[in-house]
């Protein structure tokens, strides 16, 4: 195509106005069509209908269950723009970049959680600021939370096998163990041992439940649908864990709390905690942000607060560790005197 503007035209375009920021506005809001986009081809159902084969607009139309055939053939024409789809002879396949969002659970569950709820609270945020109620994010949304937070999984895993080295515990606690992964790689760390894994979220522990049998291990795990602070009061576990939970807790609670799970453990044993902390980082502030906008009262700890909760507590914490390359996520080793 013909190019009809000048060398001069452009100069005076950068020249106007803030030319950085207008470039930035557009980037920002380029990526924010891209992930709407991404998140719209999966509620829509459009990538996963490609991922069963190859398919003309009005065949894929009919798989859909009769959708507009029109505005779907334009849709598509952006999907491909974005490299999620392609066009060819047999019609319209997944792209590799759209095979990723369709096969890969993080990647499906990043396009759901951040064009859902992580935005949905900046779209919201002036009913909020005007006392509006609460969001529920956390209490509806606890599956894609975990789904995405397994994105730093291998190297909360790294710290487990580390302390689990350390402390050759022979019973495990994992507080609020959520789907029990966490309990499931303390057990495959320690092959003698036994663990209970507690949560208040009875779906979380179904979850639990089924990652033990699924890594044959519960043989060796109870998964109790539970509020920790409601298990019996004995002093039986030589490690302890409460990973991503301390900021669910009001922050004058978390010394209770961590009191409470400490009680459960021997004289000398361990307890771990990781959590994802307050940091000048864009994404702290932004998880901070969320939280604070829950119904509870609900925030991100500071590294130094973890460490003097567990001092309130009772307990010797050790220096705070970051345990994931750019990712404000910290690890504390405490342990119970004795
Ligand atoms: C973000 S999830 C983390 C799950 C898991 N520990 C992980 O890191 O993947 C926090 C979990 O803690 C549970 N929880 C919060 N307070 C709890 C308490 N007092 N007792 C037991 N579970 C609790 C919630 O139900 C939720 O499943």
């Amino acid at each position: 195509m013909a190019r009809l503007f000048s060398a001069r035209t452009l100069l005076t375009v950068v020249r106007t106005g803030n030319a950085r920021a207008r470039l930035r506005a557009t980037r920002d809001g380029q990526a924010a069509v891209r992930l709407n986009l991404g998140a719209a081809g999966l509620a829509t159902g459009v990538l996963d209908a490609l991922d069963g084969g190859a398919a003309a607009t009005p065949a894929l139309a009919r798989r859909l269950g009769g959708a507009d055939e029109d505005l779907l053939g334009a849709f598509l024409g952006v999907l491909a723009a974005a490299g999620l789809v392609r066009e060819a002879a047999a019609g319209w396949s997944l792209a590799p970049a759209g095979r990723a969002v369709v096969s890969d659970d993080l990647v499906r569950a990043s396009y759901e959680a951040f064009a859902g709820f992580h935005t949905g609270l900046y779209r919201h945020l002036g009913e909020l600021l005007a006392g509006g109620p609460g969001r529920r994010d956390v209490a509806e949304q606890g599956a894609v939370i975990a789904r995405i937070s397994a994105a730093f999984e291998p190297f909360v895993d790294d710290v487990l096998r580390e302390t689990v080295a350390a402390v050759s515990p022979r019973r495990v606690l994992d507080a609020g163990c959520g789907a029990g992964l966490q309990l499931a790689a303390m057990l495959a760390a320690a092959p003698d041992a036994e663990g209970v894994g507690v949560d208040t979220d009875e779906g979380a522990a179904a979850l639990a439940v089924r990652t033990l049998e699924q890594r044959g291990l519960a043989g060796r795990a109870t998964i109790v649908p539970a509020d920790v602070r409601e298990l019996a009061d004995e002093a039986a576990f030589d490690l302890a864990l409460l990973a991503n939970v301390v900021y669910y807790v009001a922050a004058e609670e978390r010394a209770a709390l961590f009191a409470d799970v400490a009680r459960r453990l021997v004289p000398g044993g361990t307890l771990l905690v990781v959590s994802t902390v307050a940091t000048p980082q864009l994404f702290s502030r932004h998880f901070d942000l969320l939280l604070r906008a829950q119904e509870g009262r609900m925030s991100l700890p500071g590294a130094e607060d973890l460490a003097a909760g567990l001092r309130a507590a009772g307990l010797r914490p050790g220096e705070p560790r970051r345990i994931a390359p750019g990712a404000p996520l910290v690890a504390v080793a405490a342990v119970r005197p004795g």
